[in-house]
């Protein structure tokens, strides 16, 4: 049994930073410590307890692997939608893939990372794109993978169920009415969508990446902003080493490569996109 604390000492939100950050290696400003006590409402719950000294308690006891996972996949934020800022899906359709599937006529491969998933919509986005507008790719090896550290968002992803509110950001009808299943206030993608991708849990900052075979284009938006300088630095090296020498890698519109000695980067149709260059 794990004795609470008295409820007139501070609550360590220090402890609980670090904590996230050993985790997820996300860096949580201090001006945000009111944050912890919402999304860690629910936890708190699961584990019968109302007060945040306590959970901080229990963690610092029992160093549960589990429970500290638990911390810190409460605390991503989430946030997506279906082609979420347009053009980088534009620009891709238009001019960046055409040359990509030429190039790969022989393999007849095509493999797409979504690196920071969230709930699946960027890998599905690129999944409609590519039946939409690419019809013949039906005869390829085609893979999108998606993968974050939430197990959550993971689980959502998977399910493919989107309600009404997450369906009017950003879909364009044609797409909704092609590629989805209506059920009163949810909508769920379709099995020729859903077979091309497929998802799991992955910590990108893990010394391992989840893949070692070679991607043709990568998706790895809005989720450095949450990373240290250094973190950054050290996964878009890892990613240029799993990006095919003609691939592409999207960042997020405020993100750019820790370090530009290793990318290209081009701007065009309003977005920008990097191209891996060789280590010199
Ligand atoms: C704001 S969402 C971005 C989703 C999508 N890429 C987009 O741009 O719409 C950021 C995602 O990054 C995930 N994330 C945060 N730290 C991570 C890490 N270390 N490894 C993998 N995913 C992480 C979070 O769980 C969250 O789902």
């Amino acid at each position: 049994m794990i004795n609470t604390v008295s409820a007139s000492s501070p609550v360590d939100y220090n402890y609980l930073r670090q904590l996230v950050y050993e985790q997820s290696q996300n860096v949580l400003d201090p001006s945000r410590d009111y944050l912890f006590e919402t999304r860690l409402a629910k936890l708190l719950r699961n584990q019968g307890m109302s007060h945040m000294r306590d959970l901080i308690h229990l963690l610092r006891v029992k160093r549960d692997p589990a429970l500290e996972r638990s911390v810190a996949e409460a605390m991503t934020i989430n946030e997506t939608s279906f082609f979420r800022d347009g053009r980088p899906f534009e620009l891709l359709r238009s001019e960046l893939l055409p040359p990509i599937l030429d190039a790969r006529r022989s393999t007849r491969t095509l493999r797409i990372w979504s690196a920071a998933c969230s709930t699946g919509q960027e890998a599905y986005s690129i999944a409609m794109l590519l039946l939409e507008h690419f019809p013949h790719l039906s005869t390829w090896v085609v893979r999108i993978e998606g993968t974050d550290i939430s197990a959550e968002v993971v689980h959502r992803s998977q399910q493919a169920t989107y309600h009404r509110i997450e369906m009017n950001r950003g879909l364009p009808a044609r797409n909704i009415v092609r590629f989805f299943d209506h059920h009163g206030e949810d909508w769920t993608v379709k099995a020729e969508v859903r077979k091309l991708c497929n998802f799991r849990q992955a910590n990108l900052c893990a010394n391992q990446l989840p893949f070692s075979e070679r991607f043709d284009v990568i998706f790895l938006r809005n989720v450095m902003l949450y990373f240290s300088i250094e973190t950054r630095k050290k996964l878009l090296a890892n990613l240029h080493r799993l990006l095919a020498p003609d691939g592409l890698l999207f960042l997020g519109s405020s993100e750019q490569p820790a370090d530009p000695s290793l990318w290209t980067s081009t701007l065009a149709g309003g977005t920008c996109y990097h191209r891996p260059r060789k280590p010199s």
